[in-house]
């Protein structure tokens, strides 16, 4: 099967990148029917462009409320048929609109070994910390902030004496290898038997 995905991200999207690299390279049995984004100059949106993706962005602030604009986008993935809604760096907390209509079918990718260090700037609040064991999560969205059933995590230990700089290019490596390879197993098991 090729499951209907819709990205949302709001910022650089190198995870997307990645997302859209491993549906090119035949690692994803997926497509990017849209990218949604509430940011709409970001390098995100470039990158769908080059690559002809459908671009959803829209400015919260323009909308009465996150039921309005929810309400907008959730019309919009009916119509393409979306299946999958992959948050990737989507800074906006997801409402009742998004997570009653896809139950189970929101996951989001955060750059630390949660339940530590959740919300912004989570690799800088764990370098600052002291960390020795760094890592990511995918994981379930529900109605907190990283919060959500974890679906898959990884780490690596650092010796001691690396940059931020070093820490945050290993989380993002990391990042990009098991995104893509943990959406082809939830397509190949939790879609395929929900089909
Ligand atoms: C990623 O590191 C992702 O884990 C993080 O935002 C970054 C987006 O990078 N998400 C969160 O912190 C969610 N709380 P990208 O735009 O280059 O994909």
């Amino acid at each position: 099967m090729t499951a209907k995905l819709s990205l949302f991200a709001s910022g650089n999207g190198s995870n997307f990148e990645a997302i859209q690299q491993a549906i090119v390279e035949k690692r994803l049995d997926a497509y990017i029917a849209v990218l949604v984004t509430d940011q709409p100059d970001c390098y995100a949106v470039e990158r769908a462009r080059k690559h002809n993706i459908d671009i959803f962005a829209f400015s919260a602030k323009t909308y009465s409320s996150k039921e309005t604009y929810e309400t907008e986008i959730v019309k919009l993935l009916k119509d393409k048929g979306v299946e999958l809604i992959v948050l990737a760096g989507y800074m906006r907390i997801v409402g009742n609109v998004l997570m009653e209509t896809f139950p189970d079918r929101i996951i989001n990718i955060h750059p630390s070994l949660l339940p530590a260090f959740p919300g912004l700037h989570a690799i800088n609040q764990a370098y600052q910390y002291g960390v020795k064991v760094f890592g990511i999560t995918i994981h379930h969205v529900d109605a907190g902030i990283d919060t959500g059933k974890i679906i898959e995590q990884d780490a690596f230990r650092i010796e001691g004496g690396e940059t931020i700089e070093e820490v945050e290019e290993k989380i993002h490596q990391l990042e990009h290898k098991r995104y893509p390879e943990t959406i082809q197993k939830i397509i190949h098991t939790t879609l395929c038997k929900k089909k």
